[in-house]
């Protein structure tokens, strides 16, 4: 990557080195300008919002925690579940913030101006930024600023796609690669010595939705990427937050067959199609020679190799037959199974609902 200067001790962080035009823009103009026009648009396909939404929801395990979502815009993507006492909303466009349902109060305010929240320190729980880290143009003073507003313990989660306003998206971003812009979020977190070692998740190479607007394009549903920390306390003021599953089904778009069929291990997506398999229990019978006590099964309906299998077999003279594909962990082989219906082995599925 260009801009990307290569960092090797292991505590050095990147601010003080980055070229100096690293978060200049092509639009300079006053942000509270170009965000005065109201932008009543979803940033993401809706399967890549539902991921936002479930690493939302996942990750805030606070009873009834006190949420600032930080460059917010008319939607929070924080779930039912989540029972906030507080949800401060600060972003530039007035009309999209009066909009948001999950907002409890309103703050226009430009970061890139002034840095400084206006908050008091230990104040949030949670601090959410949605889609809108690349449009920071000071985020080593930001994240310096929400480890201050944040509780001990408290989550910064930063979540962020391939999508932006190019114009004000910042030239370092424009310029990185997905390695990049993970590393770099980290080192915003490690900059500010104050979080906790930050965790990466991400949620890509998945079916776009058939409904999307560039479903026609062929390209996978829009990346997710989660950086999140947790601010420095002391032991008993830490709070537990669950593992996020591994994500990553494998470019469905680049990536050819035998690509994929190595990650299985590590990700557990059915290589034909991208979605997560099930976990499924191996019948205790005789007659079953599989030694495993699990096996994972591709259970998409509309998983090609499904599709085809039924005309495979029937002109092998299995009329009615086709086969899922199907993964044993044990021994890290793929496998085939053959399903009469799409209900057939359904019912010893052990893993259900919506998996990454
Ligand atoms: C792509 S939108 C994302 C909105 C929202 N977080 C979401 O997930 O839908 C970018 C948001 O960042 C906010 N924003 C951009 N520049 C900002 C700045 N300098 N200061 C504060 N907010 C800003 C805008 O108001 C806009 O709502």
């Amino acid at each position: 990557m260009s801009g990307m200067p290569e960092v090797t001790l292991r505590d050095q962080t990147l601010e003080k080195i980055l070229p100096e035009d690293a978060f200049s823009r092509m639009d300079e103009m006053d942000d509270r300008v170009f965000y005065e026009k109201d932008r009543f648009v979803e940033h993401l396909d809706s399967l890549a919002l539902s991921t936002v939404e479930k690493i939302t929801g996942d990750l805030i395990v606070e009873e009834s925690p006190v949420i600032l979502d930080l460059m917010a815009g008319w939607d929070s993507h924080i779930p039912p579940r989540v029972r906030p006492s507080r949800v401060v909303g600060l972003g530039l466009n007035a009309n999209e913030l009066e909009e948001n349902k999950a907002l409890t109060e309103v703050v226009l305010h430009d970061l890139n101006a002034n840095p400084r929240l206006p908050f008091d320190e230990n104040t949030f729980d949670v601090v959410l930024n949605t889609v809108s880290v690349d449009y920071m143009t000071r985020p080593y003073d930001v994240f310096r600023d929400v480890a201050r507003i944040l509780k001990p313990g408290g989550l910064f989660l930063v979540l962020f796609s391939n999508r932006m306003f190019p114009q004000k998206a910042v030239k370092l971003w424009k310029e990185s690669g997905e390695k990049d812009r993970i590393t770099l979020v980290e080192d915003f977190f490690r900059a500010s010595h104050a979080f906790e070692k930050p965790k990466v998740f991400l949620s890509k190479g998945r079916p776009r939705p058939g409904d999307d607007k560039y479903a026609h394009l062929g390209i996978p549903s829009d990346p997710v990427y989660a950086v999140y920390g947790e601010k420095r306390a002391e032991e008993g003021m830490k709070k537990s937050r669950p593992e996020l599953h591994v994500a990553a089904c494998g470019e469905m778009a680049g990536g050819n067959l035998q690509a994929r069929m190595k990650t299985i291990k590590d990700n557990l997506c059915c290589p034909h199609c991208g979605q997560r398999m099930k976990k499924w229990a191996v019948p205790q019978s005789p007659f079953c020679t599989w030694d495993a006590e699990f096996m994972y099964i591709c259970f998409h309906d509309e998983c090609p190799y499904l599709q085809r299998g039924w005309e495979v077999m029937g002109k092998q003279g299995n009329m009615g037959l086709s086969y899922r594909f199907m993964y044993d962990p044990v021994r890290d082989a793929s496998l085939t199974v053959p399903v009469p219906t799409l209900d057939a082995l359904k019912e010893s599925i052990v893993e259900e609902g919506d998996e990454f």
